[in-house]
């Protein structure tokens, strides 16, 4: 078994989709070991995102995910990284294949309604960076 870390983004909260969408990450077989509803701060977004410090889109990223509440999240299953990223969908939604979470939930590139790690190493990052060891069960 691994792990994954995902964020539900403040598009997909805002527009009431945390149930189904967590309905849809359960079902496809992942199960939550630690998760939280927090609002990010505008620090702690350019922090999460800093890998995408001098892309153009940062500061839209930044004010975007600091700008709602969000469900942050780890979660297990085996080979969860990849099946997490199959599950969500390309980046930007119009390309996402039927039937993935940015399919169904997400409006836009910038707004795409979920994060999910890119790597197992970035899992484990992106997990430690919401959760404490007593967080997680
Ligand atoms: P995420 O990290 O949120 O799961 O998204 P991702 O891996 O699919 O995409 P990534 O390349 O890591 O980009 C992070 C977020 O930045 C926004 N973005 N905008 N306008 C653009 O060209 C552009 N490229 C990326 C997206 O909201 C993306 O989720
Ligand atoms: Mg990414």
């Amino acid at each position: 078994m691994n792990r994954t870390f995902t964020m539900i983004k403040p598009d997909a909260t805002s527009k009431g989709y945390t149930g189904a969408i967590l309905d849809h990450i359960i079902k496809a077989g992942f199960s939550v070991k630690a998760m939280k509803w927090t609002k990010l701060t505008v620090e702690q977004a350019g922090q999460f995102y800093e890998v995408h410090k001098e892309r153009p889109f940062y500061g839209e990223l930044v004010a975007f995910m600091s700008s709602g509440p969000i469900v942050a999240a780890i979660l297990e299953k085996d080979n969860a990284v990849a099946d997490f990223r199959k599950l969500i969908g390309a980046t930007n939604p119009a390309q996402a294949e039927e039937g993935t979470i940015r399919k169904k939930f997400a409006a836009s590139m910038g707004e795409n309604a979920v994060h999910g790690s890119d790597s197992d190493e970035n899992a484990q990052i992106e997990g430690n960076f919401f959760f404490a060891a007593t967080e997680r069960f």
